[in-house]
């Protein structure tokens, strides 16, 4: 059995009295301890699937379908039920740290609150494990940083104080939702480097959410592509950066910059992601951008097809598509 299981899940938003899909249909498993990437564009629903993990959607959300985790289906929990699991079994670091940090209070004390709300734990014990916690995510100087105010620190160190915070009750489940977007490139890869060691010395598995796939590589074994809401294709990680089978992931792949398309101008696919309204019809998700599209792809979603572990949906075989997109 899968750590976590998405199973045909769908989560909606109210507006007005309509139900728009966010995210449809989708099936997504992580086994314990494995590292797995989640991919795609700004607006495809992302984030929208990660506070569902959370149990963190807005009241305007409903959801169908299940999300096993150790075991419970957690769709059907309630709010006393989520507090029970949120930040001890699985926690999530954020974009931007500010947002999820209290700027009035110190951070180590903040850090400590998530341990005694959580464990059966006296102060001080609770504050040699917040300072020891501070110490393996690299904030040398652990004394000093616990007394810090969010303000006081830079944004790679708060960063740092984020993941302190979210695997400070060990839980089995850590959702990093574009962790490093806001810090410049070498604090992004220091950022990485520090999920990846934690993910090796604690065994804490991690769904790491990301635009860039070119981030990803190398560093989780299995990746899942999302489009306007659904999951168009998933595998190895490097199957996929090395064979993308479906029109959509091969444009994304195209417009990563590498050694072979240096000073060219790179692809980019035409158009935007649609909306949510767009989102509802019953067709393929990326029909509207897609160069090889035909009438069908308009009137129903492909079903997924699966060659080896490595699986996609596009009406198309892998063979056709090449030949259509490169022909
Ligand atoms: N509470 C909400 N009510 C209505 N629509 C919402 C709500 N939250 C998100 N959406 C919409 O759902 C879609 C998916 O949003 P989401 O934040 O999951 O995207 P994302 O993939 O995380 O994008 P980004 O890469 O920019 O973070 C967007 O169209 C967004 O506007
Ligand atoms: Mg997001």
């Amino acid at each position: 059995m899968s750590l976590l299981s998405l199973r045909d899940f769908t989560l909606s938003f109210n507006e007005g009295g309509r139900l728009l899909n966010a995210v449809k249909n989708i099936f997504l498993d992580i086994e314990e301890s494995e590292m797995v990437a989640l991919i795609g564009e700004s607006g495809c629903g992302k984030s929208a699937t990660a506070l569902s993990l959370m149990g963190l959607s807005n009241d305007d959300a409903e959801y169908t379908g299940h999300i096993f985790f150790e075991g419970k289906d957690l769709a059907v929990f309630d709010e006393r039920e989520w507090r029970s699991i949120r930040g001890e079994r699985i926690s999530m670091i954020f974009q931007e740290p500010m947002t999820a940090l209290n700027p009035l209070l110190r951070v180590g004390p903040q850090i400590m609150e998530m341990l005694l709300v959580h464990q059966r734990i006296d102060k001080k014990n609770a504050k040699k494990m917040v300072l020891q916690m501070l110490k393996s995510v690299n904030l040398a100087d652990e004394e000093r940083i616990y007394k810090s105010y969010p303000h006081q620190l830079s944004g790679g160190q708060r960063q740092r104080i984020m993941i302190a915070m979210a695997l400070i009750n060990n839980p089995s489940l850590l959702i990093a939702d574009e962790p490093t977007t806001a810090l410049d490139v070498t604090i992004q890869a220091e950022i990485i480097d520090l999920i990846k060691r934690m993910n090796e010395q604690k065994g804490t598995a991690v769904l790491l959410i990301s635009h860039n796939l070119s981030l990803v590589k190398g560093l989780t074994k299995r990746a899942y592509i999302m489009y306007s809401g659904s999951i168009v294709e998933s595998g190895r990680t490097e199957d996929i950066l090395s064979f993308p089978i479906h029109p959509y992931t091969r444009g994304l792949i195209a417009s990563i910059p590498n050694v072979k398309n240096r000073g060219k101008r790179l692809y980019s696919i035409a158009g935007t992601v649609p909306s949510l309204e767009e989102r509802s019809n019953c067709g393929c998700p990326f029909a509207p951008r897609c160069t090889i599209r035909s009438d069908r792809c308009f009137s129903n979603f492909p079903k997924q097809k699966d060659i080896q572990g490595h699986s996609y949906s596009c009406f198309f075989s892998p063979d056709e598509i090449e030949e259509r997109m490169n022909g």
